[in-house]
């Protein structure tokens, strides 16, 4: 195994999926890709100026936490790449996999929105769908 990607959009359950890839690329000595989507906003109530605002505000936290997650991993071994990408999250994971010949995918079960209610979040379940390479979901 050569190249692990992992999804983080944030929250605690893809902090916990950071961990064990991290864990992962060591034993196996793989590079790790922590992949961050902003997603597309639908809501058609808001003006383009709300839009945008509401765009750069979630750039720049997504760049802020990607960095975060930069410098913690610095003293690590592993080589490790942040991407930051733009649109349908599983979509983006799913393509950016493809893309870079991933040998695996890591995720949270859940996210930053969803409720408990649901065993896996949307994205997590859209990726254990139609990923053409293993992906481990961390609980
Ligand atoms: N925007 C994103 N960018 C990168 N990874 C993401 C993103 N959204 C979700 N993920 C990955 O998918 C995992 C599961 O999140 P998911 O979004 O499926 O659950 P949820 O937020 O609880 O539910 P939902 O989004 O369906 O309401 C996360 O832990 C993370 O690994
Ligand atoms: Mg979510």
């Amino acid at each position: 195994m050569q190249k692990i990607l992992v999804a983080h959009d944030g929250s605690k359950s893809s902090d916990k999926a950071l961990k064990k890839a991290v864990e992962l690329a060591i034993n196996f000595n793989a590079s790790l890709t922590v992949l961050a989507v902003i997603p597309e906003l639908y809501l058609t109530e808001l003006t383009d100026i709300d839009r945008n605002r509401i765009f750069e505000a979630l750039s720049r936290e997504t760049t802020e936490a990607m960095e975060k997650i930069r410098k913690s991993l610095s003293g690590k071994s592993i080589e490790v790449k942040t991407l930051i990408r733009q649109g349908d999250p599983a979509e983006k994971i799913l393509e950016t996999a493809q893309k870079m010949k991933a040998d695996l995918i890591v995720t949270g079960s859940h996210g930053r929105h969803g409720t408990k209610k649901f065993l896996l979040g949307s994205v997590s379940s859209k990726i254990v769908d139609y990923s053409k390479c293993p992906v481990l979901v961390v609980k």
